[in-house]
């Protein structure tokens, strides 16, 4: 049954964490990583596009990372801003469902362009004769599109399935943004097949994990066949920073989710908070801080504004 006021529509109220401290503590960290994930990804898309030497699938590749991360962290940090300046912390039902589908969405599409990264370096390492042929610039559109496809199908049918639910006792969701187990958990309807579909899900965001893992092991056992401690040392030093972000993304995702929905709680909530606020952050950092080619086109960046 639906309680719905036809004067009054739906609405939610984003209650954040408990106490006024810890909301100012938020805050604070949320109005300096934004600035941060901004000007870092926007930095490493300028930097690829202006040098010709990192017009390769590799960097392209890097470079969507980039601009899904960008997307990622404004669906969610802007509003939790907003609304601690403005103190207003409502939000209609349909706002909460189009963040939810844009951040499913945009969660996906970030794990599939991690596994097409894992899989280019898989080839380019194992493969390398026939590299140029395998991630073809055709290949790499394919890819890219592919992984924005795959990222929207995981997002869609949870968030229909979402907005056929009745909410008649509180609207209150502890956390600064709608995720999808806040609102399953305050739901009067059945949501017994909404939380099959959620684990499902979760189920098919772990496919682009299967893939990294599967990638990596390619790579090192190709590297483990050629006795050179340098190639060894670069495969693992490469494949270590982008093994890093992987696994800080699945670890929070899957610890998360994967567990029973009435033992979701706020610590939960602030977990996920940190990934979707820090993924996006240390990203650039992480693949562009070891690697001498991205910190070149960086520096040329920077200089080419300076007249010497
Ligand atoms: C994403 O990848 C495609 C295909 O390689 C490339 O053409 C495009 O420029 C990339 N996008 C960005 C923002 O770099």
């Amino acid at each position: 049954m639906r309680e719905v006021n036809q004067s009054s529509p739906l609405e939610f109220i984003l209650l954040g964490v408990n106490g006024q401290q810890e909301q100012e503590y938020f805050f604070i960290l949320f109005l300096f990583i934004y600035p941060i994930t901004l000007t870092g990804n926007l930095l490493i898309i300028l930097a690829i596009h202006s040098d010709v030497r990192l017009h390769n699938p590799m960097y392209f590749f890097l470079a969507n990372l980039s601009l899904v991360d960008i997307f990622f962290s404004s669906v969610t940090i802007p509003k939790m801003l907003a609304s601690h300046l403005l103190g207003s912390k409502s939000i209609s039902f349909g706002g909460c469902l189009t963040q939810m589908c844009f951040m499913l969405a945009l969660g996906n599409t970030d794990s599939y362009i991690l596994a097409v990264m894992a899989y280019d370096r898989a080839v380019a390492i194992s493969r390398p004769l026939h590299y140029t042929t395998i991630v073809s610039p055709k290949s790499c559109v394919l890819l890219i599109v592919g992984s924005w496809v795959a990222g929207i199908t995981n997002s869609l049918p949870h968030t229909l399935l979402t907005a056929g639910l009745s909410f008649c006792g509180s609207k209150e969701v502890t956390n600064f943004y709608c995720d999808i187990a806040s609102l399953l958990k305050l739901s009067c309807s059945d949501i017994h097949f909404n939380v099959k579909m959620m684990y499902l899900g979760v189920g098919v965001f772990s496919v682009p994990l299967l893939c990294i893992i599967i990638s990596y092991v390619q790579v090192f056992s190709t590297v483990l066949q050629v006795p050179s401690t340098k190639g060894v040392l670069k495969a693992f030093s490469t494949c270590g920073s982008h093994l890093t972000v992987v696994s800080l993304y699945y670890g929070t995702v899957m610890g998360t989710y994967l567990r029973p929905l009435t033992r979701y709680s706020l610590k939960d909530a602030v977990i996920t908070v940190m990934y979707i606020a820090m993924t996006p952050m240390l990203n650039p950092f992480i693949y562009s801080l070891r690697n001498r080619d991205m910190k070149a086109a960086l520096w040329k960046l920077f200089s080419k504004k300076i007249p010497s």
